[in-house]
């Protein structure tokens, strides 16, 4: 990408937060992350590319004006600090920054949570993104090469048999708050584009993982359950299938797909790494068995407990839209990925030891 002005919202969390260090280290674009920092927002993931979590993380709309200001060919990040559902604040977003681009990344993602609290996936997953379309449109019709990007989720699909894949042609069918919070946003934003013509596109991938991902989510969780000691809890008998995707290859993606992708087309993101959650689970242990080892294998924590309810079996994607059209390769297989993901969490405790201790440190949620 180049010499664009890109907003993304969610640039806090986890895939927000490495589209924007990529954007930062590897493009001369200027970069507007907007984020409501929940509990899922981390502003020291942003550190490495200019953040300052202490100074930063105030800057609410009334001090826009003056960041922007600020930004230049060296310094092309900036911080707000705002609830995607504020209408005003959203306005005021695209009429000072001018975006020639938005990432939408900004959501409740996390399905067990959903589970236990609907209320904010609906006002935020669905509401929100209203929100920044009617923000998004008003700014289009002054800056015609406007593109709105929707960054999305496979779980839109519901649920694959031991054979198959989602193609973008899958018809849609949520069996989570969260799955169909996300299956609303979509349809908003195809609304948009087909009926006041708002230049889209939408990719739906699955599952991520990599360096700075909140540990709510399975890899993370069990990384750091390793290094306590403590049980790792796999749902039912771990048999679940999930195509892994390492973050990095999907921020690429998405640049690719902002850059070269057709106006109102959805492109699926994935990298054929399909694996049960117990063989994700058990290779995680062996490479901890081998960079820190221990008297005991991390094997042996190995607990299953009850399963989520209403639990897809298998999520997989079917890639070759992205990889046939826009020529899009991973440049990392789920070996490669998770070797380094570990890695990272053992170099990178000043990163998730005040997460862990402060905001969530392993209890179970989501049974229903
Ligand atoms: N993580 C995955 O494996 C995965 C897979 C498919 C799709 N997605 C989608 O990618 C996007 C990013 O996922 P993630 O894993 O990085 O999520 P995340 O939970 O790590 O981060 C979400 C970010 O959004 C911010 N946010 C939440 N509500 C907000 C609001 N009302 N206003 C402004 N900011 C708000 C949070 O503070 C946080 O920084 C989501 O839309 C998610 O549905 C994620």
């Amino acid at each position: 990408m180049k010499n664009k002005r890109c907003i993304v919202t969610g640039g806090c969390g986890f895939i927000g937060s490495a589209l924007t260090r990529l954007l930062i280290k590897e493009t001369d674009c200027q970069v507007l992350v907007i984020d409501k920092l929940t509990y899922a927002g981390v502003p020291e993931s942003l550190k490495e590319v200019g953040l300052d979590p202490e100074r930063d993380v105030d800057n609410d709309i009334s001090t826009l004006n003056s960041q922007l200001a600020t930004l230049n060919s060296e310094k092309r990040l900036a911080f707000l600090r705002a609830d995607i559902c504020d209408q005003e604040a959203m306005d005021k977003a695209f009429a000072e920054f001018r975006p020639d681009t938005i990432f939408h990344l900004a959501a409740e993602s996390h399905v067990d949570r959903s589970i236990d609290g609907p209320g904010e996936f609906i006002r935020t997953n669905i509401t929100g993104t209203a929100t920044l379309l009617q923000a998004a449109l008003k700014w289009w019709k002054q800056h015609p090469s406007f593109v709105f990007q929707h960054i999305s989720t496979d779980e839109v699909y519901g649920t694959l048999g031991e054979t198959g894949y989602f193609t973008e042609k899958t018809p849609y069918s949520p069996h989570s708050p969260y799955s169909a919070s996300k299956a609303s946003s979509d349809h908003l934003v195809r609304a948009w584009h087909d009926t006041y013509g708002l230049p889209i596109r939408i990719t739906n991938c699955s599952n991520n993982y990599g360096p700075y991902h909140f540990p709510e989510k399975l890899i993370p969780l069990v990384i750091l359950n390793c290094l306590d000691g403590k049980p790792l809890p796999v749902y039912g008998k771990g048999a679940n299938v999930r195509d892994w995707l390492f973050v990095e290859d999907h921020a690429r993606a998405l640049m690719l797909v902002n850059e070269k992708g057709a106006d109102g087309e959805t492109y699926n993101v994935g990298g054929h790494n399909e694996r049960t959650n117990l063989e994700v689970v058990e290779t995680i242990c062996r490479i901890m068995d081998e960079l820190r080892p221990k008297a005991t294998s991390y094997l042996d924590l190995i607990t299953f407990v009850t399963d989520r309810p209403g639990h897809d079996l298998r999520y997989a994607i079917d890639p070759s839209k992205l990889m046939g059209e826009l020529g899009w390769k991973p440049r990392e297989n789920f070996e490669s990925g998770i070797r380094r993901t570990v890695q990272w969490y053992l170099d990178n405790e000043w990163w998730w030891k005040p997460i862990h201790e402060q905001r969530y440190s392993g209890q179970r949620l989501g049974k229903g």
